[in-house]
């Protein structure tokens, strides 16, 4: 058992959604890792149903104890956009899950964020899942308060094709402008973008597998897996389905499980098509040093 001196402190800031709830679980039974907290956002749904998702992850999970603080209910400057074809309307639709069984903490994410960075005696790791409006307003906001912050492992963003329009993948989408303080914060960045979560794949045969374990968590997530596969067999055509958001977790679990290449990532806001692009040099353009650890690769057997 890892020591609660060794662990790696870490907040995780997501919009649950199916996979996001997979990452929570997954970050709360790492014994490497200590979960200082949970932030929401709006994106796989509205903001106010991704907050009463995670607390209802954390009811099934009997895990009350771990604090929830909300951010804005949109993005930075533009409109919230969701995605009830891919999660449901609820944003977790498909599973018998509990009602919340705590309440969002009262300050919100900002100020959680704020406090939790700064009382922490040691840098704290950030893993932002979703659209990354309350990693930048922390930023912007209270740009000394990196100095408390020892990386940033996100889900987001692509080298090749988006998942939400041709160029751009959903959470960078969402708020690009969010995301580009982010990757343009300085901050040690490992992004795991489509090119490795789709290689992060799950289907019906891990359903059984945790149908098979028996407990009420493992029935729920197999019917929340099952619910995901069916929007992927629909659209790709495929029941293999890329369990996205748990890749920015296991990374910081278990270093080594992601091949990553250092590239220079900035992100388009401007584009009409392009909005959300994540802009991946991997020719080393004079001018643009790399500022990014892209993950490419992932050992699938050990995720
Ligand atoms: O594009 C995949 C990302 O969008 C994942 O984080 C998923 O949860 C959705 O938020
Ligand atoms: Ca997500």
């Amino acid at each position: 058992m890892t020591s609660t001196r060794t662990r790696i402190p870490v907040i995780l800031d997501c919009d649950p959604g199916h996979d996001d709830a997979l990452a929570i679980t997954l970050a709360l039974a790492r014994p490497e890792l200590d979960v200082l907290g949970i932030t929401t956002i709006g994106g796989n749904s509205t903001l106010a149903n991704t907050t009463r998702n995670a607390l209802r992850v954390l009811a099934l999970l009997g895990r009350t104890d771990v604090p929830v603080a909300a951010g804005p209910d949109q993005p930075l400057v533009r409109p919230l956009e969701t995605a009830p074809e891919v999660h449901g309307v609820s944003g977790l639709d498909g599973a018998d899950l509990p009602e919340p069984a705590s309440e969002p903490r009262p300050e919100g994410a900002l100020e959680f964020l704020r406090a939790t960075l700064a009382a922490s005696p040691s840098p704290v790791t950030l893993i932002p899942v979703g659209p990354l409006t309350n990693i930048g307003l922390l930023l912007r906001t209270y740009p000394a308060i990196a100095e408390k912050i020892a990386g940033i492992s996100l889900m987001g963003g692509a080298m090749g094709a988006g998942n939400w329009t041709p160029a751009a993948e959903f959470n960078i989408w969402v708020d690009p402008e969010a995301a580009r303080i982010v990757f343009r914060s300085g901050l040690p960045i490992t992004m795991h973008g489509l090119d490795v979560t789709h290689k992060a794949l799950m289907g019906l045969p891990e359903a059984d597998r945790l149908d098979a374990v028996g407990t009420r968590v493992g029935h729920v997530f197999a019917d929340l897996l099952r619910f995901f596969t069916r929007f992927h067999v629909e659209k790709y055509g495929t029941d293999q389905t890329p369990i996205h958001d748990a890749v920015a977790v296991a990374h910081v679990a278990l270093p080594g499980l992601v091949t990553t290449r250092r590239y220079h990532v900035d992100v388009e806001t401007n584009g009409d098509i392009t909005r959300g692009r994540t802009v991946v040099d991997d020719r080393g353009h004079p001018g643009e040093p790399p500022n990014v650890d892209v993950a490419l690769d992932i050992d699938r057997a050990a995720f």
